[in-house]
């Protein structure tokens, strides 16, 4: 059962298939470019997309909008700086800004950043920066099914390896928690206690990506034996000890619609971070925000670990993957928390990687069904190797299916399987995608694209 009741309605529009058919043409075939309004049930992200509760729009209602120093911003700071155990507390406008600071702070040409899995935009901050960065998943990440249940864990070897190798060029090493480029799959707490022993043993600082903390946590709870008796509270607690550093997009388990931040105790980082927060993106005491979005912020630092919230969220997820997976159709396993992930490739078998399936899945469900998923497979990850043309493709090329926070309810969830199940019976009715336009970074916003 839904842990919370509507006081707020958002009507949803009806459409007709050849009103879809006639959207998706005019959007390029890229479902990111359909005004929202054209689609029905809408599971491109679970970021920014939460219901507010009445506790944050009451926040909100008594925020302090003064220029500096004002009382929203040392209510969150003070909030912030007991979740996280860290001194220095940094609010910013959302995760890739507080990537983007941590890249222009301290990362420079030639270093190195290892993680489990870095997010597209963390990547490409970094890279932009300068740095070679490394995933190091487990093999049993690159596996679609499978019931490892902690697929998000960092090889540990490989990342001894890698410290070793790169000596004093590595300049931190991130765990993604829960990574979200392989199906949302949690970190065991084992893991990054064992991550944390190696990065102090070679000097490295360990940072936390921690969007999705506090579902990892709950999956702690309910997936490791050693964990059962703690809250996810305890389990998000002993992490932040475990790690030098935090950022974190604030639009995911910070259930806000706006929002980031970086905690740390490092002086000289956070000072050199700061510099770049007065540039890019405002004061220290608001880092753009406005006072109500840092209220939403501190109710959610509380909210987010609401053990009835993170149950409901991870029985709603498992509900729609299981129906899917009785049907037959491919989802990756174990689920996570956030999102359900069917895999384009064998989903749609008759398409090459050329075809990109998984992009090809996406648009035919929306125009089947009007719901609006994210690839996150060859369109977001393949690259062409500059000098032979050729494509390099992700080992997974995914179809997720995210659900924002205390949004939709069971009858949506329903409606989302039984009509991918149903497209899934049909599934060779799919027409293959190509591109028409590719921009050079972060493809899926704006590409074009046409039918084979
Ligand atoms: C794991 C992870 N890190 C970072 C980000 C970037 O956060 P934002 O969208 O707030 O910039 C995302 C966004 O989806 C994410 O999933």
């Amino acid at each position: 059962m839904e842990p919370y009741r509507s006081r707020v309605v958002e009507p949803i529009r009806v459409t007709t298939r050849e009103e879809r058919e006639r959207f998706i043409r005019a959007a390029a075939y890229n479902p990111f470019l359909l005004p929202a309004e054209q689609v029905m049930i809408d599971l491109v992200t679970d970021s920014g997309t939460s219901a507010l509760s009445i506790a944050q729009w009451a926040a909100m209602h008594g925020s302090d909008e003064s220029f500096t120093g004002s009382r929203s911003f040392e209510r969150f700071a003070a909030a912030a700086r007991s979740v996280f155990g860290r001194r220095h507390v940094i609010p910013c406008h959302q995760g890739r800004a507080a990537e983007h600071l941590i890249a222009a702070a301290v990362i420079s040409p030639g270093d190195v950043v290892l993680a489990n899995t870095l997010f597209a935009t963390t990547r490409q901050n970094f890279e932009e920066a300068g740095a070679t960065c490394r995933d190091l998943p487990i093999a049993a990440a690159l596996a679609r099914d499978g019931a490892h249940p902690f697929k998000g864990n960092i090889d540990l070897e490989a990342l001894e390896d890698g410290l070793r190798a790169a000596g004093g060029r590595v300049r931190l090493v991130v765990l993604t928690v829960t990574e979200n480029s392989r199906g949302g799959q949690p970190v065991a707490l084992a893991n990054i206690r064992a991550a944390s022993a190696l990065c102090r043993q070679f000097g490295v600082p360990l940072w936390l990506d921690a969007a999705r903390v506090a579902e990892n946590s709950y999956l702690n709870v309910l997936r490791d034996p050693a964990c059962r008796t703690m809250s996810a509270r305890d389990v998000a607690r002993e992490t932040f000890a475990l790690v030098d550093g935090v950022f974190m997009s604030m639009k995911k388990d910070g259930l806000g619609n706006v929002g980031g931040l970086i905690a740390l105790d490092d002086d000289r980082w956070a000072e050199a971070i700061l510099v770049r927060l007065l540039v890019s993106e405002g004061i220290p005491a608001a880092g753009g925000l406005a006072g109500r979005d840092l209220e939403a912020m501190r109710v959610a630092l509380e909210e987010m670990f609401d053990d009835d919230h993170l149950a409901y969220r991870v029985e709603a997820t498992a509900f729609l993957g299981e129906r899917l997976a009785d049907a037959g159709v491919p989802v990756v396993t174990p689920f996570g928390a956030h999102a359900i992930y069917v895999d384009g490739r064998q989903f749609c078998p008759h398409l090459t990687d050329e075809q990109l399936p998984a992009w090809s899945l996406s648009v035919a469900f929306y125009v089947h069904a009007g719901v609006r998923g994210w690839e996150t497979g060859n369109v977001m990850r393949g690259r062409q190797d500059p000098a032979t043309g050729q494509w390099r493709w992700p080992e997974l090329d995914l179809f997720r299916l995210a659900i924002p926070r205390r949004v939709y309810s069971a009858s949506h969830l329903r409606y989302v399987a039984d009509t991918l199940s149903d497209l899934y019976l049909r599934r060779e009715t799919i027409t293959g995608l190509r591109f028409v336009y590719r921009p050079p970074a972060l493809p899926q916003f704006i590409a074009r694209f046409e039918p084979v």
